[in-house]
């Protein structure tokens, strides 16, 4: 794993020691304060640039394009909020996906597939374990943002998301996120209407860079990713951890997020 991570900077591999100890801290804390933490250079270089290269003959041939509108809540309606409620205003996402089957033995399968990997980002979230899926479509998925596009305001249905960047446009394909915009308690309507609307002054931008790992707690943020602009396509992996073994999806959720089903 050491030609794939930079293990001396963050040391996944031996998690008896004090820096892994102090590494988890680091994060778990970022989780708490800002809902969100960094690992950048997680990937080495030249990783990062032989795994985006490995994903875009296939990403130009048989990609899932997947273009909707939908509101920050993926739902049809809200109980309790007329239809016409500035908070459902409808937005439009466009994203061109590959799943795991699609994409081989891509270092970020490699990754994927490396317990320490699991069990390092289930202890910065606190949490017993993570397991990956044995779903052959949705475990890892690779998404690309061509000039224009991108995935638009939403709040995640999963506590949290954990990400890679694997190229980065010239411009545009920042993540813009409002910190805990609602509670368990109070779902703040009024407040994302006016993020939706841009007038919220507490939208946070931040630009990552290729081989930086994000971990993102995306329930009660609001966030979206900024259009992409420029020749240079955005390029991010998306890796799917569930506390339970062996999750894998119905073929209606395959359907639904991939356009087609596959069996283990
Ligand atoms: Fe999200």
């Amino acid at each position: 794993m050491e030609e794939l991570l930079d293990l001396g900077r963050y040391p996944l591999h031996k998690p008896e020691s004090d820096d892994y100890a102090k590494l988890v801290e680091h994060c778990s804390e970022a989780l708490d304060s800002n809902g969100m933490y960094d690992l950048p250079g997680f990937f080495h270089d030249h990783v990062v640039e032989e795994a985006a290269e490995a994903v875009k003959p296939a990403m130009a041939t048989e990609a899932y394009l997947h273009a909707r509108t939908h509101n920050a809540y993926f739902e049809k309606s809200v109980p309790g909020l007329p239809d016409d409620h500035p908070a459902l205003k409808q937005v439009k996402t466009i994203n061109h996906t590959l799943c795991a089957d699609q994409i081989g033995n891509n270092p970020v399968i490699r990754l994927y597939e490396w317990e320490p990997f699991a069990d390092f980002l289930a202890a910065t979230m606190r949490k017993e374990k993570l397991h990956p899926m044995i779903d052959p479509i949705g475990r890892v998925n690779v998404q690309a943002s061509y000039e224009g596009e991108a995935l638009n305001w939403h709040f995640d249905r999963s506590e949290f998301t954990t990400t890679m960047l694997l190229q980065a446009p010239e411009e545009g394909g920042e993540l813009e996120y409002r910190s805990d915009l609602r509670t368990p308690e109070d779902p703040n309507y009024d407040g994302v209407a006016a993020v939706l609307n841009g007038e919220d002054p507490l939208v946070k931008r931040i630009r990552l860079t290729p081989g930086t790992l994000n971990v993102f707690k995306g329930v009660n943020t609001m966030h979206r990713v900024v259009p992409v602009k420029g020749p240079k396509e955005r390029i991010v992996t998306i890796f799917t951890f569930y506390e339970r073994p062996g999750v894998i999806l119905t073929p209606e959720e395959q359907m639904g997020f991939y356009g087609r089903t596959a069996t283990a």
